[in-house]
């Protein structure tokens, strides 16, 4: 169903932020600017969209943003939304500012919401991988991951100064409630010597093996925990650890939220900038509930219902690599 013609459409920001999102908004305003389509912005996700809170983005509003951390547009989780009636007022806002379709900038939580209101109300929605997870089926990367890969690694490299000069044993506890992919990645591009993930079932025996198997004299340990390991974060892990022994000096680190702010990453704001301007475009040309994303390079589209279905895998090789290189 391609609809009627698209004269205005809405744009928002859902679920956690990440560095690229202003980045994705400028691509989305200019790119609809210049085919003639008039941009609203709805402030705080699909809870601005049910409140009614939005503004009208020309090209010169999204002006110096593109180097911008977080979102200028807000974003939230919203409560009203999951309900019916939410979403009947997000649908009356949609109606009362002349909106014909939306351009939604988020991660699986986002695209489940959208994909609801196609199904309940027909409403045209496209979608924007806007996580630092990068946990969506149908794109290689999502917009806030590479900056989150790069801040975290930073702060672990700090943090191997000064567990070197101690001797300690760092649990280092990176962003992802459900998945891996950034602490594996920053786990094998900060050198460190194990790691912990959901998608990978470890017990903390195996991990004390791990550590009391290290060969040599090593002056520091460093474990990253992704937040959503089914043995706890790194405090419990930590707790866990020194139940068994006193044989290290053990520290805790907890990254948490400095992940998703900063400036991004070149590779987010290309990102962005790419899957901001092939959204509209396709939105133009008749495409809707689907998300935008890129693999091996080149802009792909995929249905909602498949990007949310299922977790991209995290990228198995890594961890023989980081085993290999830790030994
Ligand atoms: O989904 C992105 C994410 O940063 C997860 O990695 C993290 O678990 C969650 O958001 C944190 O959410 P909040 O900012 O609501 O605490």
């Amino acid at each position: 169903m391609n609809g009627p013609a698209i004269r205005r459409i809405g744009v928002f920001t859902s679920g956690g932020d990440g560095p690229g999102m202003n980045a994705a908004i400028r691509a989305v305003v200019r790119s609809a600017a210049v085919r003639g389509v008039e941009t609203i912005g709805i402030l705080g996700g699909y809870d601005g969209l049910v409140h009614d809170r939005v503004r009208q983005l020309g090209s010169r509003d999204v002006s110096n943003i593109i180097q911008r951390g977080g979102t200028i547009l807000r974003s939230a989780r919203s409560e009203a939304f999951r309900h019916a009636d939410g979403r009947t007022g997000a649908v009356e806002t949609l109606y009362r500012h002349g909106i014909d379709a939306l351009v939604a900038i988020g991660g699986d939580g986002t695209f489940t919401g959208a994909h609801i209101l196609y199904q309940e109300h027909g409403i045209r929605v496209i979608g924007l991988p806007g996580t630092i997870d990068n946990d969506l089926s149908g794109t290689d990367a999502t917009i806030g991951h590479d900056t989150a890969l790069n801040t975290a690694v930073e702060a672990i490299d700090r943090i191997r100064d000064t567990a070197s000069s101690h001797d300690r044993l760092f649990f280092v506890e990176v962003m992802g409630r459900d998945t891996g992919h950034i602490a594996l990645q920053c786990a094998v591009a900060a050198g460190a010597e194990y790691v912990l993930i959901p998608e990978e079932r470890q017990t903390i025996d195996g991990l004390m093996d791990a550590l009391s198997n290290a060969p040599g004299e090593r002056s520091s340990q460093i474990v990253i925990v992704a937040e959503g390991d089914e043995e706890g974060g790194a405090f419990e892990i930590a707790r866990k650890v020194k139940a068994r022994t006193d044989a290290y000096d053990i520290r805790v680190s907890v990254l948490g939220h400095l992940q998703r702010g900063g400036p991004p990453s070149v590779n987010d704001r290309i990102l962005a900038s790419r899957t901001g301007v092939a959204a509209v475009e396709q939105l133009l040309s008749g495409v809707h509930n689907a998300m935008v994303g890129v693999v091996n390079g080149a802009i792909t589209i995929t249905p909602f219902a498949e990007a949310i279905s299922r977790h991209r895998p995290v990228q198995r090789e890594l961890l023989h690599v980081l085993k290999v290189l830790a030994s």
